[in-house]
């Protein structure tokens, strides 16, 4: 097995101040970032704080900005970067940093309590269709490692966490919304709460979803053309009025 130096750049320190520190560890082929960073702990640095958890992509845990672009680290070769050239590692920037590599995420969680639970149909109807099913599948498969929050301009360069509840749980109210069986209706959450209106589409979150879900196109653009349709469409507006829900 071929053993080589790599150089690691790392943020060390917490929100209000911080610094770039640089460590040298060995690695082997095939291992991820995170494995470098468990070598700087290992032999350098025994308080460097980083979160991992399932070293499979599944948790969620280690996210961070590996030579400036939005990771899981556990997932992240090091074969993928140039030999001989250190690599940078910083926490995500759209949060507060608690120490090192480790960030405070609880506004995601927050965000998340605003979201009404599915609600059954009444009637009991318990059938839908295959192609129904897989609709919202697909935004099932989030492990919510808040790397579509952390590059989303908004929150990243505008910080707007208190206007806009980001595209993770956007994606999360277009699984509720297009669930066959729920009658739940949070299109006024959606534009005011979870401020959709601020997202102008540059799918930057879709880029970076490890789960690969189309965030943009199939989430945020149909819970925006609800919106439309529920808020600003004439014929639905009159039909509110007649017989409002
Ligand atoms: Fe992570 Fe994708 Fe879920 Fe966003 S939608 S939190 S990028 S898995
Ligand atoms: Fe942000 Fe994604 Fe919209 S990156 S602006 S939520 S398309
Ligand atoms: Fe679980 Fe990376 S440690 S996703």
């Amino acid at each position: 097995i071929e053993v080589r130096q790599v150089t690691l750049r790392i943020y060390r320190g917490d929100n209000d101040q911080g610094e770039m520190k640089e460590y040298t560890v060995p690695v082997q082929s095939g291992m991820v970032v995170l494995d470098a960073v468990h070598q700087v702990q290992a032999m350098h640095a025994p308080d460097l704080a980083v979160r991992w958890n399932c070293k499979a992509g599944k948790c969620g845990s280690c996210g961070g900005e590996v030579n400036g672009k939005p990771k899981l680290m556990c997932m992240d070769r090091l074969d993928n970067y140039p030999d001989g050239e250190p690599i940078e590692v910083r926490p995500m920037k759209s949060f507060p940093v608690i120490k090192d590599l480790a960030c405070d995420v609880t506004w995601n969680y927050e965000v998340n309590k605003k979201i009404p639970a599915y609600k059954p149909r009444p009637d009991g109807k318990r059938q839908f269709s295959q192609q129904e099913a897989d609709r919202v599948q697909e935004f099932r498969k989030c492990i919510e490692c808040f790397l579509c929050q952390n590059v989303c301009h908004v929150l990243r360069e505008h910080n707007k966490h208190d206007k806009f509840g980001g595209p993770r749980f956007l994606v999360r109210a277009a699984a509720l919304e297009m669930h066959p069986l729920d009658v739940e209706d949070r299109s006024k959450l959606i534009k005011d709460e979870l401020g959709i209106g601020y997202c102008n589409i540059t799918k930057c979150c879709t880029e970076v979803c490890p789960e690969s879900i189309t965030i943009t196109d199939n989430a945020i653009i149909p819970l925006k053309e609800r919106v439309v349709d529920r808020y600003y469409d004439p014929i639905q507006m009159l039909l509110r009025v007649i017989s409002p829900k």
